[in-house]
This record gives structure tokens, sequence and C-alpha cells, in this order.
């Protein structure tokens, strides 16, 4: 007797629930049809590709699943003939009982699917020609190895990763930058200056880059007392043309850089409904478009020697939105895609010794954002310049791609993975986040 047939007849709600849940196992027992389908169509395809004559030991597999999976499907149909004489509890029992054989047959079908697939890819000319089914065991066995290497891979990073970033700064070894060429942008302050500072009491040649003529002079001055050789430019680096000629004079008068940290930045703090379109335009321009004409400046000459760094100075803005901040944020999250896919393109390029970082801190008290408060200092403060600069000399010089700050930022970036939006918003308004910009003020000269 069919599900269907069952069920006439039958009118009280618990047979018909009971019949309803065979059903269902029966519909996904046939899943085997669709597979079986699947692996001969794979099969033909590589007959097609490949021009040569078809293994014909896949068809037994596919036939094997076909049966095995469609007749575990019927036994469990069949059991909505004793709907009359068994309770529904006792029928759904029964009938999960039995559905085991169903799913046992649809993950063999399942895992078949995948060695076919694994089969064809790696082995081509065996599959093509032999009748060799050592290779199915084979497979299966060198993807469950595969599977197995790749979860310990994941969790023995994860656990360095997490030690590093718990790590305080000074721990690990660091590389030398002595005589290397470091070209800062937005040195004339903040910690544009304060990187300058530190390099060069490390010994680096300093190139710094600033709109702000003033402020780069001053830098200069004081990285110049610190016996480092200096050079600076005056650069609107909202200016693609301005980068490229700076960078051009850069090569021709100093030499190849070999550490670029793109660290000027704009901001607008309004509502991006008042926010002025010319302001918005430059906060692309500088915190992201100087980006692109940097890197395709100086990069080149880094990837021939296989020596150098690219560090970004993003924002904890470029992995959350936040409330007065649109632009911004475009701009900031625009510039941590733009550091992670050039590290993947580097690193597809074996250029082992390119490094590419990206720093996103919270709010940093340097002015920028000047005004902006926080409800838990304490979790989540406003930081200190040095404190920035301490993490960021150490990202640089341990080459380590992402820095997040203050800590507790890598949680709350870690459960923006899976937190439904509700439970955000209300975590934003809990720790404050979202009324931080209140009271914005900023630096008047930043965004102009
Ligand atoms: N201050 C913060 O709260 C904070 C938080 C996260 C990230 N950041 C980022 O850190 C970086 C440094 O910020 P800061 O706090 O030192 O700010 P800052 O205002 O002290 O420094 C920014 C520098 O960029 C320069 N600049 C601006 N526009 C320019 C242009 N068109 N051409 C050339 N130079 C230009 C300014 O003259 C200034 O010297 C920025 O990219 C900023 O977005 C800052």
């Amino acid at each position: 007797m069919t599900v269907l047939e069952a069920a006439d007849g039958y009118d009280t709600s618990d047979a018909i629930i009971s019949r309803i849940v065979a059903f269902i196992f029966f519909c996904s027992g046939c899943f085997a049809l669709p597979a079986t389908i699947i692996i001969f169509w794979l099969t033909l395809r590589h007959k097609q590709i490949r021009n040569k004559p078809i293994n014909w030991s896949i068809f037994n597999f596919a036939l094997v699943d076909l049966v095995f999976g469609v007749s575990a499907a019927m036994q469990s149909a069949s059991f909505s003939g004793m709907v009359d004489s068994l309770t529904p509890l006792q029928l759904v029992t029964a009938v999960i009982f039995e559905h085991l054989f169903t799913l046992q047959a649809q993950k063999r079908i399942d895992c078949n699917v995948a060695v076919v697939t694994q089969l064809i890819k790696k082995h081509p000319n065996e599959m093509a020609g032999g009748n060799n089914l050592w290779y199915i065991p084979q497979l299966i066995v060198e993807t469950t190895v595969e599977v197995v290497r790749g979860f310990v891979i994941v969790f023995v990073y994860t656990l360095i990763g997490a030690v590093k970033a718990l790590l305080p700064c000074g721990w690990l070894p660091r590389k030398s930058v002595a005589g290397d060429i470091v070209l800062i942008t937005g040195a004339g302050s903040g910690l544009g200056r304060l990187l300058a500072q530190r390099f060069a009491a490390l010994g680096s040649r300093l190139i710094l880059w600033d709109i702000n003529e003033q402020g780069n002079e001053e830098t200069a001055e004081l990285v110049k007392k610190l016996g480092a050789d200096v050079h600076t430019y005056t650069v609107d680096l909202s200016s693609r043309v301005d980068i490229q000629l700076a960078a051009e004079r850069v090569k021709k008068e100093i030499g190849d850089v070999d550490i670029l940290i793109n660290n000027a930045g704009v901001v607008t703090g309004k509502q991006f409904l008042e926010c002025p379109d010319y302001l918005m335009e430059k906060t692309l321009e500088v915190n992201t478009g100087a980006l692109f004409w940097t890197v395709k400046s100086f990069l080149g000459k880094m990837m021939e020697k296989n020596h150098g760094h690219v560090v970004t100075i993003a924002s904890a803005a470029g992995l959350f939105g936040t409330n007065g901040l649109a632009d911004y944020c475009a701009s900031k999250f625009a510039a941590v895609g733009f550091s992670e896919s050039l590290a993947l393109e580097i690193k597809a390029a074996r250029a082992s010794d390119v490094h590419i970082s990206v720093v996103c801190p919270y709010f940093i008290n340097t002015g920028m954002f000047e005004g902006v408060s926080t409800l838990w200092p304490n979790l989540i403060p406003i930081l200190e310049p040095e404190y920035v600069v301490d993490r960021t000399m150490e990202t640089i010089l341990t080459n380590n791609p992402v820095l997040v700050m203050p800590r507790f930022v890598y949680f709350v970036y870690f459960a923006k993975g899976f937190l439904p939006i509700k439970a955000q918003l209300f975590l934003g308004d809990f720790f404050g986040v979202t009324k931080s910009m209140a009271f914005f003020k900023g630096r008047a000269s930043s965004s102009a």
C-alpha cells in the first residue's frame, strides 16, 4: 500500500500526522534519484571532454545507490499501511528507525558524488581508461585525510592567532628596519608623526607626505633630532596626479620605498543627508583612492625585489557601520577590503617577503575625532595615540596582517558574524557605540 492509498479512508488527525511523516520520509528517500542522475551526468560529461571510454564501474555505484536509496524510501512509505494499528508515537519511531537505512543510503550517495567529481579531477587518465575500483576507496581515504588535515590547520592557526593577539607588545621577534626607506602619508600630525619618530629611532630613512606643509616640517624637525635622514613632500592625497608626480620624484630623488604606510585620513562626521557632496568625495579620495595610487606606484619594485611592506591605517569603522560616519565607514570598509585582497594577490604571486598589514583602531585621542564618547571606557576606551603606535609598530615589525584595537573589538567582530541584526543593534546601544558620534566636533582642518 502506498502512502497516498493509506491516507484514504482514515480521518483521525493522529493517523493523518503519521502518514504525513511517512510521506516526508518517502520524499527525502527519493533523493537517490537526482543524485544518481548527477553521477551519470558527470560520467558522460567526462567522456565528452576527454573523448575516452567510460569507466563503467561508476555506473555500478550509481545503480547501487539508486536501488538502495529508493527501496529504503519505499519501505519507509509502506509503514503508512500500519497507521491504524499503531499510535502516532510508535509509528514515528518505527519510521525513523526504518528510515535510517534511507539516510545511510543518502550519505553514501553524497559521498559518491563527491568521490566521482574528485576522481575525475585528480585522476583523469586512470578514470577514462582503466577499470580500477581501488581508486574509489583510495580517494575516500585521501578526502578524509584532507578534511582532518584542514581542521587541524585551522585549529592551530586560530590558536597561534589568538595567542599573538593577546600577547603584550615586545614579546615577539621583530624584523630590522634600519636603513629601510619608509614613506608615511599624513605625517604632519597624530599617528603619522608618532610613527615617523618610531621609525627614526630604529634607523630608517623617512619620506613624509602631507598636505599640511607646516605640520610635516615640524615632524621632520622632530625626527632629525633623532638622527634620521628625512625628506618631506607636500602632497594632496585626494589627487591621483599629485600622488603619481610625488611618487616619481621620490623614486628619482631617494630610491625605492621599502615600507609604505598609508596613514592620512579625513572624516566629515556628519549625518549622511547633511554631508556636503565635495566632503564625501574627499573622504573617499583620501581614505580609499590614495591607497590605490600610492600602492600602484611603489608595490611593483617591492614585488620585483621580494622585499617590502604595505601598511594601511584603516579603522574599526572599516569593520562595523557607525551612526554619523556613513561616508567614513564606506571609505574604511573599502580600505580593509583593498588590503585583504592585496594580501591574497601577493600570496598568490608567492612574494613571500612582501607583507600587507591593515590596522583597525577604535577612536583615538588625536583630535581627529574630538568630542566622541564611550560608555564603557574599560572595555572600549578612547585609545591613547602612544598605545596605538606601540601596537602598530609591533604589527609592522612582526609582519602581522591584521591589527584590531582595543582587543575587545576582536570579540565584537567575531560575534558580528553570527548574531542577528537586532541583537547587534541592542549591543550597539548597550555599549553606546550607536551614540558615540553625538558630540563629535572633530578637527576642522582634517575635513577641509
Ligand atoms: N583618530 C581616530 O580616532 C582614528 C580612529 C581610527 C582610525 N583612524 C585613522 O588613523 C589615521 C591617522 O589619523 P589621526 O588620528 O592621526 O588623524 P590626524 O588628523 O591627526 O592625521 C591625519 C593626517 O592626514 C593628513 N591629511 C588629511 N588630508 C590630506 C590630504 N588630502 N593629503 C595629504 N594629507 C592629508 C592631515 O594633514 C593629517 O596630518 C587616519 O587614516 C584615520 O582615519 C583614526
